[in-house]
């Protein structure tokens, strides 16, 4: 006879799963639990969708970004591991051990792996300050002020070889310290591409606002990858790996329909649930124009070559 849920998961985390199973709807939602999706799916190719010219895209006006509060970004917040509200995470007591933590690097396409620990990766490479976008899948935003490592230079260390075509990163996934780490995606998987992973934009976090990362937004080392929808920021990672082979990620696992693997932000192509064309600013009134690459078009539209593709945008 099957286990259920309820002896398996803490009861808190129990009782929010059977919400989030009945609502099923404007969360990212796993296909097995969200029945509504098939008959709402129309979009999912978008060949035949009609959608405006790429030249009527709003164009970044917000030059100067206006930080959300700590606060915010600490409170409201998607890590399934910790729970499926957004309030989960931030009132999870705090389990995760972050000191030692240790980060193993390899794969076939890497001369140089190794395990290294956190201390000793944050010592050994440029802490950076920059302060960017952040767009959820979900069509939310915010803006972040990141402290963190390039990731061109955690890579450049592992010494790739002609086999590291994509990277592979993947989270902890362990019940004594997340207390849902037994959700069906685990452990989370991201993948991006070397070209993506070696853009200086693409950097691993090590704090927020100058302070650590806390436990709720992937301490103590998550992925930023600012022209991409959130689900891509992979968060306590516990192994980057060089790989010849396009890595299938968590949620483009769950639901090949919705999610895909490159996942750039783009205001024409819609969720097959939602718009896309515009945001909800967290802790802001109204919505505002979602940007073509999230704003980050100068700095990375070169790597996707036909912008009209959509496999480039889910
Ligand atoms: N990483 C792991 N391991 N587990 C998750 O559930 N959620 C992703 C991403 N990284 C997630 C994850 C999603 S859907 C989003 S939108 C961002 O983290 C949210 O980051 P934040 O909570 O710091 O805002």
């Amino acid at each position: 006879m099957p286990i259920k849920p309820s002896k398996i998961t803490p009861e808190k985390i129990y009782k929010k799963r059977r919400t989030f199973i009945a609502a099923g709807l404007g969360i990212l939602a796993l296909p097995i639990i969200d029945k509504g999706y098939a008959m709402l799916n129309t979009q999912q190719d978008g060949t035949d969708q009609p959608f405006p010219p790429i030249e009527s895209m709003p164009e970044a006006a917000d030059t100067v970004l206006k930080p959300t509060p700590l606060e915010t970004i600490t409170s409201y917040n998607n890590y399934y591991e910790f729970g499926y509200g957004k309030d989960d995470p931030g009132e999870a007591d705090k389990t995760l051990i972050t000191s030692p933590w240790s980060v193993e690097i390899g794969g076939p396409g890497a001369d140089n792996p190794g395990i290294y620990d956190i201390a000793e990766i944050k010592g050994e490479h440029a802490i950076e300050n920059h302060i960017h976008r952040f767009r959820c899948v979900e069509a939310w935003s915010m803006v972040i002020p990141w402290n963190g490592i390039k990731l061109a230079d955690i890579i450049r260390s592992a010494q790739p070889n002609s086999k590291a075509k994509f990277v592979r990163f993947t989270t902890l996934n362990d019940p004594q310290q997340m207390p849902n780490a037994g959700w069906p995606g685990g452990p989370y998987v991201e993948g991006l591409t070397i070209e993506e992973a070696m853009n200086p934009l693409t950097m691993m976090a090590t704090g927020i606002y100058d302070k650590p990362l806390e436990q709720q937004n992937g301490a103590p080392l998550r992925l930023v990858v600012p022209w991409k929808y959130g689900f891509k920021y992979i968060k306590s990672i516990v192994k980057i790996e060089l790989v010849e082979h396009m890595p299938h990620g968590t949620w483009w696992k769950q639901n090949d329909r919705e999610y895909g693997f490159y996942a750039n932000v783009n205001p024409r192509f819609d969720h097959p649930r939602w718009s896309q064309a515009t945001e909800r600013v967290i802790g802001e009134r109204g919505r505002k124009p979602t940007l073509l690459f999230n704003g980050y078009a100068d700095q990375v539209a070169h790597m996707y070559p036909d912008p009209d593709n959509r496999l480039y945008f889910y």
